[in-house]
Formats: structure tokens, C-alpha cells, sequence
């Protein structure tokens, strides 16, 4: 039996985006979350080394050296007025986040501790600045944990192991959700005056990931089957240390603490590619080194792998090359027990993975997929846009990495994902909330619950011969080759035709589960579906991007083509078919430049 419920405001993900936007919504508005995680599970939690924000506690730093920083690091197609208010507003959200009883790592005399991280730069000297504020290596822990209390307190009401399965737009404008409680099979009608999506990203699409295994672009998936764009997919980051085979996040911070990468050679690779700023490059530009280096057979004893050296003795050797100082101008040296005091979860993750203590040994090292900067096309105040011209389909929002606003354009730096969830997500909760009292409920189409329905009796009933976990076995190597840190124009054409037959046998997909009650089977199954949807957007857009910029690394194009180029790709999925359109890139003061590091 269908379940209906009605809100005000409906957020779909209890993430840090999610959490906030609620947080937010729910001052004013009656409010629900719903989520197919318990909150605290969210993947929020893997965020670690930090949120930037100009506090200047350390040093002199100011916003418009972020958001300088943040459009070069975006190569140039993050929106420069999106990035100037988020880097304006992230000030702010710390001490708002500090103010709501996050337990920030302390400087000694008390003030919110601040480390350095990949492209974030001090705008006269282009040396790191320390611009990450953190709680030690559990910043998005913390932030789940904070903001979770805070919706309690604020009688937010949670849906938790509800997920999401279509959203229902009605009359042009949103009318609510579509969910599965996982606990019984059945579905539930959620009405809302305005819906917000905040369901992450979708780096489950890849081999080798940082991303938890909710992962699966659900909200992406089930905005584009409605008929709306998805915003620049073909850039999607590749985080230079996950854990070898395994992806597993080591923070930036373990650079920012001055750790660094070293190869096959015992040779400290990073200042031949970024001699100014080094192992503290932008993402994008240190990936690529590291599969160069490797490539030029200089991983570790031949292999796919390098090390990430955090040891005190190579810490303090390469401190003293460069000239590294303390706050107080005292040369920067650190002990073992230092360094363990700044990376405790990440000193635990290399034991228990690895067998590697990361004081005595070097920590086994690879690129992993990250983070999408692409997603659903919004405004900065999360209204999602339908088209190149930017209308709003109204009550419509999008927030976090599910959305692109567009602040990473090609991609992101290091911490600005925090910066983006709890900015992005405050004036989205509040935007959502005053239109929800400003309008009327929509009215439900005719057989809300049908189409969540036709796709979830299509899985469970399907008796053809193939099974979730080969596809997905086979999507995630294809992405990983062919839709990787480099691509070719041969490697995304084969790509985009293999995703193309993968969406074919997908139809023969067989559950062997028939059962409602925790299905969890069945809903893999509907979650490989929404991937195979954006790897085919995704690797479209790729196709069609004749140049090289930020994530998006074409050996074919290997130069930035800002004439042909500098614009947003919008992608439409039409049955089996994508259709492509482009939008300008908003620039305000910074006309774009070659990058250097
Ligand atoms: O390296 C990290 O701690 C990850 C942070 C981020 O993706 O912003």
C-alpha cells in the first residue's frame, strides 16, 4: 500500500548539503528529509583534511585571494560570480558552523586551527596559505555530526533508509518525491511545495574510488529521466592519494602537513611539474603528474603505484628545501607524535589497510576518483535550471555535489566541496522555505507512485540472463580505462558505445531476490541503472570536448581551447540518445590566463 505524506519543504539526502539545507528550511517551514542512509552514514563523513575559508588566523589571507585561487583551479569555467559569493560567504559559514558546536582543531591561543592544502595560495608570494579549517582528519565527520543535532533540536523529521526512486513534476514545477522505505518494499508519496535534491555524487562509476557505495547519482538520475539537463558531467576529479587498489581517501592534509609524493626512484617528482607550489598543486595537475611518472616507468618497482612520504625525517628534509617556516618565521619541524596528532583516522586507515605505519613507512599511493563537478544545473540559490537560458523550474532545488552551481567548473580545489555544501545548502534551505510558504501545494499527477513503480516490478520481475554485479563490473573498468585521468577521442567513442550495449543487457537484468523487505539486491540493481544513465551522459560530453581543461585531459587535445571552449556543457538524456547544448561561462574580473603552479 502507497504511503502519502505532505511537507512544505522536502530535502532528499541527509548529507552535509542536505543537513544544511534542512537545518535551514526548517526555521521557517515544515520540513522532512529523507534519506537512504541513517544521516551520520552519509558520505559527507569522508570529507577529512577540511573547509577553506579566508579567516586569516594564521597568516594574512583574504576571500578574493579563495576565490582567485578557486577560478584557477576551476581552469577557468567555474561562474566567477558564483565563486566570489561562495568564497565571500564561507567566512561566515565557519564561524556559523563553530557557532552550532563543531569541535574545530584549535590554534594555541584558541582560534580556529588552519592548515595549507592544493591550490590554495597566498595571491602575492604563490606560496600555500593556510586556508583549511579543520577538525583534525574528521572535518566532515564532525560537520555530520554537528548539523544532525542541530535538525533534531530544530524538529526536523527524518525518513532514514527511504530512497529516492522519481520526482514528480507536475504543472511545471515540482510537486515532491517518489520513495521506497527499505525496511518493508513499500512506496511512499511525498507532496511538497518545494523539493530539494542532495543526494551526492556518482564516483561508484569508477574502479578505483574514494566514493562510499551510496554513491550512484540517484538525484541526477532521476532529474535527467524527467527531462532536465546535467551540467558539465565530463569533469570529474581524480584525488592524487587514494590507497592503492583499494581508493580509499588519504587527505591532502597529509600534504598540507608536508608530506610528499615520491617515485620508483626515491625522487620527489612534484617540483619538475609545480616548482612553485609543488606537492600542494591543484588536484588536476598533480593526478597527471603521477600517471606520467608512472607511465615513464617510475612507479614503485615498476608498478601502478607511488608513495605518499609523511615520515618526520622526509617531512623536516623537504621543510628545510623549501624554506618552510612556522607561523612565528621558526623553521617548520614536526615529530611523530605531531604528525599523528593532525592524521589520526588516516594513520589508522594505513594500518588497518595497508599494514603500513604511516611514521615508519611510505603509504602505497594512486589517483581515485573523487568528486563530480558536474550535476544538476542551479543558481546560487539552488534553483535548478531547465536550459541555456537559465529558467528556474520552480520549486526545484539542487545543493552539494549533486549540483553544479557552477562553482568547480573543470575542477575543484581541495576543501571547497565542504565550502559548497554548507554555503550553497543555508540559501537553498532558506529560498525553499520562503517559496514554500509563498505558494500553494501542488497538485500530484494522476498515479504519482507509477513510474517508481514500473521500474522497480520491471527489476524484480526480469528474468533475462545477466547480473548486476557483472555489469557493474564491467561499467566500472570500461570508466576507469576509457573515461579516466586521460582520454582520447578513440578511447570515449569506444566508451560511449559500450556504455550503449551495457544499457541494452541492463534490460535483461535479473534479481534473484524477489522479496520487498530490505531488498537490497534490487536496489543495487535500480542504482546500476542511474549510473550506466550519467557514465553515457558523462562520456558524451567527454566525447564532444575537443580540448583539454582542469579533470577533463584529452592527449589529443592536450591544450585549453577557450575560443571554441570556455562554456558549460548541458546534457540531455533521450532514450538511448544525448543531446548536447552549451551555455556561457560567466566571467567578472579575472579574464582567463595560462595556469601555473
Ligand atoms: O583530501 C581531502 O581531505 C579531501 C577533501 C576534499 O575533497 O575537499
Amino acid at each position: 500500500m502507497t504511503q502519502f505524506h505532505t511537507y512544505e519543504v522536502l530535502v532528499i539526502g541527509a548529507g552535509g548539503a542536505g543537513l544544511m539545507a534542512a537545518l535551514n528550511a526548517a526555521q521557517t517551514a515544515k520540513t522532512a528529509v529523507l534519506s537512504k542512509l541513517h544521516p551520520l552514514r552519509s558520505h559527507t563523513g569522508a570529507a577529512q583534511g577540511g573547509i577553506g575559508a579566508a579567516l586569516g588566523n594564521l597568516e594574512e589571507d583574504h576571500w578574493e585571494w579563495h576565490a582567485y585561487d578557486t577560478i584557477k583551479g576551476s581552469d577557468y569555467l567555474g561562474d566567477q560570480d558564483a565563486i566570489e559569493f561562495m568564497c565571500a560567504e564561507a567566512v561566515q559559514a565557519v564561524y556559523d558552523l563553530e557557532h552550532f558546536g563543531l569541535p574545530f582543531s584549535r590554534t594555541t591561543d584558541g582560534r580556529i586551527a588552519q592548515r595549507p592544502f592544493g591550490g590554495h595560495t597566498n595571491n602575492v608570494t604563490g606560496k600555500p596559505v593556510r586556508r583549511s579549517c579543520y577538525a583534525a582528519d574528521r572535518t566532515g565527520h564532525m560537520i555530520l555530526q554537528t548539523l544532525y543535532q542541530q535538525c533534531v533540536r530544530h524538529q526536523t523529521e527524518f525518513y532514514n533508509e527511504f530512497e529516492v526512486l522519481d520526482l514528480l513534476i507536475e504543472g511545471g514545477r515540482a510537486a515532491g518525491a517518489v520513495a521506497v522505505e527499505l525496511a518493508t518494499g513499500e512506496l511512499h508519496v511525498f507532496r511538497a511545495a518545494a523539493v530539494i535534491l542532495a543526494t551526492g555524487g556518482h564516483g561508484r562509476m569508477w574502479e578505483i574510488t574514494s566514493n562510499a557505495y551510496a554513491y550512484t547519482g540517484d538525484g541526477v538520475a532521476v532529474a535527467v529521466r524527467r527531462g532536465l539537463p546535467a551540467e558539465d558531467l565530463e569533469f570529474f576529479q581524480f584525488h592524487p592519494t587514494g590507497i592503492y587498489k583499494l581508493g580509499i581517501l588519504i587527505t591532502e592534509a597529509v600534504r598540507g602537513e608536508g608530506g610528499v609524493l615520491i617515485n620508483g626512484k626515491g625522487e620527489r617528482f612534484m617540483p619538475h611539474y609545480a616548482p612553485r607550489i609543488k606537492d600542494l598543486a591543484s588536484r588536476d595537475v598533480v593526478s597527471r603528474s603521477m600517471y606520467l611518472e608512472m607511465r615513464a616507468g617510475h612507479g614503485i618497482q615498476g608498478e601502478r603505484y607511488l608513495y605518499l612520504d609523511v615520515r618526520p625525517e622526509t617531512v623536516n628534509r623537504y621543510a628545510a628545501e623549501d624554506g618552510r617556516t612556522r607561523p612565528d618565521g621558526s623553521p617548520y619541524r614536526v615529530t611523530a607524535d605531531e604528525i599523528l596528532a593532525k592524521i589520526p583516522d588516516i594513520a589508522d586507515f594505513c594500518r588497518t589497510y595497508l599494514g603500513v605505519d604511516p611514521v615508519l613507512q611510505p603509504i602505497p599511493v594512486q589517483p581515485t576518483a573523487h568528486y563530480a563537478m558536474g550535476g544538476i544545473p542551479t543558481n546560487v540559490y539552488g534553483q535548478v535550471l531547465q536550459n541555456a537560458a537559465g529558467d528556474v523550474l520552480p520549486g526545484l532545488y539542487a545543493v552539494g555535489e549533486c549540483a553544479c552551481v557552477s562553482v568547480h567548473g573543470a575542477n575543484r580545489l581541495g576543501t571547497n566541496s565542504l565550502v559548497d555544501l554548507i554555503v550553497f545548502g543555508k540559501h537553498a534551505g532558506r529560498h525553499a522555505a520562503q517559496a514554500a510558504k509563498g505558494s500553494d501545494l501542488p497538485p500530484l499527477p494522476a498515479d504519482a507512485e507509477g513510474f517508481a513503480r514500473q521500474q522497480i516490478e520491471q527489476l524484480r520481475i526480469g528474468s533475462g540472463k545477466e547480473t548486476v554485479a557483472a555489469l557493474g563490473k564491467e561499467l566500472r573498468a570500461l570508466m576507469f580505462d576509457a573515461v579516466g585521468v586521460f582520454r582520447t577521442q578513440d578511447s570515449l567513442d569506444y566508451a560511449v558505445e559500450k556504455i550503449g550495449e551495457l544499457r541494452q543487457r541492463y534490460r535483461q537484468v535479473r534479481v534473484q531476490d524477489p522479496g520487498r523487505i530490505f531488498n537490497q539486491e534490487m536496489l543495487t540493481a535500480w542504482e546500476l541503472g542511474n549510473l550506466l544513465d550519467l557514465a553515457l551522459l558523462t562520456a558524451r560530453a567527454a566525447a564532444a570536448r575537443t580540448e583539454s581543461r582542469g579533470a577533463h585531459a584529452r592527449e589529443d587535445y592536450p591544450r585549453r581551447d577557450d575560443a571554441a571552449w570556455l562554456r558549460h556543457s548541458l546534457a540531455w538524456l533521450e532514450g538511448d540518445a544525448v543531446r548536447l547544448d552549451y551555455k556561457p561561462v560567466t566571467i567578472t574580473r579575472y579574464p582567463p590566463k595560462e595556469r601555473t603552479y
